[in-house]
């Protein structure tokens, strides 16, 4: 991991959430909220500078996949996803990869693999997470994005969430079984910004809520 720098752990202040109900974080999220939505209008001559994002569903028992598939049908969080990815880099595991099939429409695919000998049309292969943080800030800078997503597996989620600067995670209210988890979010570390509780809609099997977390230390 030498050479990450951590200039790019910069939390991607653009995106704007919308409170409906506030789930953990009670009475501060509102300050919390005034300060996030300040950060970068107040700010228009800033450097131009990349976060790492992390994005992935859970779990309430921390479960994110099952037999190398997502273990629900929640559609509107694949709407959810698609929306916060597009355009932008997203690096995934080699196994995460073969779970979708094929490259994400409107975003650079960066998959991590070992294996020297793995290609598929449309995607970048990287052999390292190093490798794939390279490939995605130069094609972010190519894009004119501010932020590199990450976005799963497990193993790819454990080895990039040191480099995060935020994490947008959708809590899929209900407990499944599986054999892929999200490492440990420690409130040490990541602060719970904003929270937006859903009913199920049509095609999907729980309720969820879209929650963002800042990186504090
Ligand atoms: N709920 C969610 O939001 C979400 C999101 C994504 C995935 N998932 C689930 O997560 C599960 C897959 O996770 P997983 O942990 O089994 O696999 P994964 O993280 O998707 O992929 C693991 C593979 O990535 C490659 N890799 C990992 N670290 C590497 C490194 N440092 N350098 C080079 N290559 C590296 C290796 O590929 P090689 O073996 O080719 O070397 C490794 O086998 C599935 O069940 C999937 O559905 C859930």
């Amino acid at each position: 991991m030498a050479g990450l720098d951590p200039a790019i752990h910069v939390f991607d202040l653009r995106l704007q959430f919308q409170v409906v109900y506030a789930c953990d974080i009670g009475e501060r999220s509102d300050a919390v909220l005034r300060t996030a939505k300040r950060g970068h209008d107040e700010q228009p001559n800033a450097p131009f500078m990349m976060g790492i994002v992390l994005i992935a569903a859970i779990a309430e028992n921390g479960v994110i996949g099952r037999g190398n598939a997502l273990p629900w049908r929640v559609r509107s969080d694949l709407k959810h996803f698609r929306a916060l990815t597009l355009d932008k880099p997203v690096i995934i595991g080699r196994k995460t990869y073969l779970s979708i099939g094929k490259p994400l429409p409107g975003r650079t695919t960066i998959v991590v693999s070992r294996n020297p000998n793995f290609a598929a049309a449309g995607i970048v292969v990287a052999p390292s997470l190093d490798a794939a943080l390279a490939a995605a800030r130069g094609d972010a800078l190519r894009r004119g994005a501010n932020t590199i997503v990450v976005a799963g597996g497990a193993e790819i989620y454990a080895q990039a969430m040191p480099f995060a600067a935020r994490l947008a995670i959708t809590r899929v209210r209900k407990k499944v079984d599986g054999d892929a988890h999200f490492p440990l979010i420690d409130p040490k570390i990541w602060r719970e910004t904003a929270c937006e509780e859903h009913a199920p809609a049509a095609e999907d099997e729980a309720a969820f809520a879209f929650v963002n977390y800042e990186r504090i230390n």
